[in-house]
């Protein structure tokens, strides 16, 4: 089986995170969110898998080379090379168009899969391609019960599973069902005649639509667990929901050192190198980066730590998001869905709450406790 992931979006909902790196390649758990999905690819009988890249795309290729997880890697590019020096946002191909380009790369002679590259879940991709292979439609998109719909792509369905309309983003009064597109697709090969060349393409709201009227669309309900990572808020979800389902994992990293008198409830994940002063409380849910030094009578919860970041005596991060190699000060308190990005400087005693952003490098003097971005 063969599969295409779709890792060419600018992530401007986690700015300023996606600044610095692509979102596909921010840490879950301390791993990057791409390892989890190639991992779980190469286990499902994929031995071919095609990144669609485009925003800071060497980073993948840098990363992932020619092989992973037991599959063969190859890139497509929404630009070519030398296209790149144009601005990304507005020549990016979009999913349909990334898809399209890739088309040279892909086997034509069954179905392949298609993944939005910002998602986490355990559906069998085995079974949902064998369903799509047992109807005769053009593309099966894999279903997800929500309790909210209205921030996603919803849909209708006969009994036969066959999709019939889509609302985006509906109202939850207009919701036709709570079933949303979960970003995950089965194609035939056939789908490459509904793509238009050479130009941006949302096959969510250009392709399905004109498949769904045509009656070559079907939908697959699957159980089990599935986010997308679009918000800060979806990101923390998604390390809670590792750090609950991961016991493989050892939770201390090597060389990893804890005070005696720290006290550190799972679930947690602490990276190699870390050290955790004396009387810091680290967890539940906290993903603690690899080199991250923190000092004591720190507090940590429901967070996440990229490498390399100082937490200095007594600050409290709850709810928080802080960017590599930053610098936390004395007595500072970040909360409520902050983002501090890279190697920004937070200084003693400063309070930032209310999803206040600071951007990469950026020193903050002074406390903040209203949404806002700082530069
Ligand atoms: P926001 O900018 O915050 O909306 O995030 P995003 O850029 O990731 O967009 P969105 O969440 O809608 O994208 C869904 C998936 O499709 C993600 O995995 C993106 O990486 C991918 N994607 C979106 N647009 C493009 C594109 O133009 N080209 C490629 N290759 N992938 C894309």
């Amino acid at each position: 089986m063969e599969a295409m992931i779709l890792a060419g979006g600018i992530g401007t909902r986690l700015r300023p995170l996606s600044c610095t790196r692509p979102k596909m390649l921010f840490p879950v758990a301390n791993r990057p969110l791409l390892d989890w999905t190639l991992e779980k690819l190469g286990k499902n009988k994929v031995k071919k898998t095609i990144l669609a890249i485009n925003y800071m795309a060497d980073a993948f290729i840098k990363r992932y080379g020619e092989k992973a997880h037991r599959m063969k890697i190859f890139y497509s590019r929404d630009l070519d090379p030398a296209e790149e020096s144009l601005q990304f946002s507005q020549e990016s191909l979009g999913t349909g168009g990334s898809i399209k380009k890739a088309e040279k790369l892909i086997g034509h002679n069954e179905p392949f899969l298609v993944l939005n590259g910002d998602i986490l879940t355990n559906i069998s991709y085995v079974e949902f391609v064998r369903k799509h292979k047992a109807s005769s439609s053009i593309a099966t998109i894999a279903l997800h019960e929500v309790e909210d719909p209205s921030r996603y792509g919803v849909v209708e369905l006969t009994d036969k599973g066959r999709i019939v309309r889509f609302v985006e983003k509906p109202s939850r009064e207009e919701a036709p069902s709570n079933l949303v597109n979960a970003g995950i697709y089965a194609l035939s090969p056939e789908i490459f005649e509904y793509i238009p060349k050479g130009r941006r393409v949302s096959i969510e709201h250009e392709i399905f639509p004109k498949l769904a009227e045509e009656g070559k669309l079907q939908g697959h309900i699957f159980q089990g667990y599935w986010t997308d990572i679009g918000e800060p808020s979806d990101y923390l979800k998604a390390n809670r929901l590792l750090l609950d389902l991961e016991t493989r994992k050892e939770k201390l990293g090597k060389n990893a050192t804890l005070d005696s008198e720290s006290e550190i409830r799972k679930p947690y994940i602490i990276g190699e190198n870390a050290a955790v002063g004396g009387k810091t409380k680290i967890g539940p849910y906290a993903a603690i980066g690899e080199d991250v030094i923190i000092g004591k009578g720190v507090r940590i919860e429901n967070s996440i730590i990229f490498p390399r970041t100082a937490i200095s005596d007594f600050a409290s991060i709850k709810g928080a998001i802080i960017g590599e190699a930053a610098i936390i000060g004395r007595y500072a308190k970040i909360e409520g869905g902050c983002i501090v990005g890279d190697n920004a400087i937070i200084q003693d005693n400063v309070t930032l709450t209310q999803g206040v952003s600071v951007c990469p490098s950026k020193h903050v003097t002074g406390s903040d406790l209203t949404t806002k971005c700082l530069m």
